[in-house]
């Protein structure tokens, strides 16, 4: 008999409740635990969730629980935080979240839980960072969103630019979840063909590509403005995120994870591509960064490990 497939999900506002309704149609789960500090807002999504359950890809325990239920869940995963507004940046919510992150890792880790950490709280690198610091877990073992979202919104971008589907789309933002992003283009493929090849047989100007990427850095705030929150896209990509732990897929996803010196820097979570398993990160994946897309990525790092020493360091 397979392992139960339990997550707990700390934080029922939209983001995390995006991602608990996605496995409605997805499917994936055995159990799920919603955990709020408002707890009769849990208990109404739960309800809410529950009476959706005959129409489901396939059933699944739902409940409001404690933090005592985190104890023998392969992942919990943190979305509580507080809500950008339009005028602030992610870093802008460092302080605040901080606070928040911390408490809920002590929280979890009281309850003896021993699996995998999913951060979306933004800033999600920093808030990634002061989850593995204050739950001492192994690095590979606490996993931020990282650039999934990006990277989602460039391969759908892209796949709108070349008419070509997603599926074909190689191509990764990396660095901060944030202003400082960079995309490696000349890493980008279009099935096993390298796009700046292809961009060249069609004439094509490179500046589109500048376009396209600054759509995807702003895509975010454009939301914001438009409805106050971003939640459908960081909702399928947690689950995704989640399905590939869970399924032991072995598949690469670009995840804020732990560097260890793999792209010269240490002791920070940042976006890069990594291949995502029943263990968590199982390996950084390493690509070669030209000359300007390493100075970005060294750009994204310092700022990221500014941001760390001021909120826990
Ligand atoms: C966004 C949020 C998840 O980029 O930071 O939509």
């Amino acid at each position: 008999m397979n392992e139960k497939r339990k997550i707990v999900l700390v934080g029922t506002g939209s983001v995390g409740m995006s991602m608990a309704y996605s496995f409605m149609t997805t499917g994936g789960l055995d159990e799920l635990v919603l955990i709020d500090v408002n707890k009769e807002k849990a208990i109404g999504e739960a309800m809410d969730l529950q009476h959706g359950l005959p129409y489901a890809r396939h059933n699944m325990v739902i409940k409001a629980g404690e933090y005592s239920d985190c104890k023998g869940a392969q992942i919990v995963v943190i979305t509580a935080g507080v809500t950008q507004r339009p005028d602030e940046t992610r870093l802008d919510l460092t302080a605040r979240d901080t606070v928040i992150l911390k408490d809920v890792t002590e929280n979890v880790m009281k309850s003896g839980f021993d699996g995998i950490i999913v951060v979306a709280s933004n800033p999600v690198d920093g808030m990634a960072y002061v989850a593995q610091k204050v739950s001492g877990l192994p690095s590979h073992r606490v996993i931020g969103t990282g650039t999934l979202l990006d990277t989602a919104r460039l391969r759908f971008m892209m796949s709108e630019y070349l008419t070509v589907s997603t599926s074909n789309i190689h191509a990764y933002i990396m660095g901060e979840h944030g202003d400082t992003s960079f995309v490696p283009w000349n890493n980008a493929y279009i099935g096993c063909k390298p796009l700046l090849e292809l961009l060249d047989e069609k004439k094509r100007d490179l500046s589109d590509l500048h376009d396209i990427y600054t759509q995807v850095q702003q895509a975010g705030y454009e939301i914001v403005k438009r409805k106050h929150s971003t939640y459908y896209g960081i909702g399928l990509s947690l689950n995704r995120l989640v399905q590939a732990i869970l399924n032991d897929d072995n598949i690469i996803l670009t995840v804020s994870a732990y560097q260890n010196g793999e792209y010269g820097h240490e002791g920070l979570y940042i976006g890069v591509p990594a291949v995502i398993n029943r263990e968590g990160v199982r390996e950084i994946i390493k690509i070669d960064l030209n000359e300007v897309d390493q100075a970005k990525f060294d750009k994204s790092c310092e700022t990221l490990k500014e941001i760390n020493q001021n909120a826990i360091d």
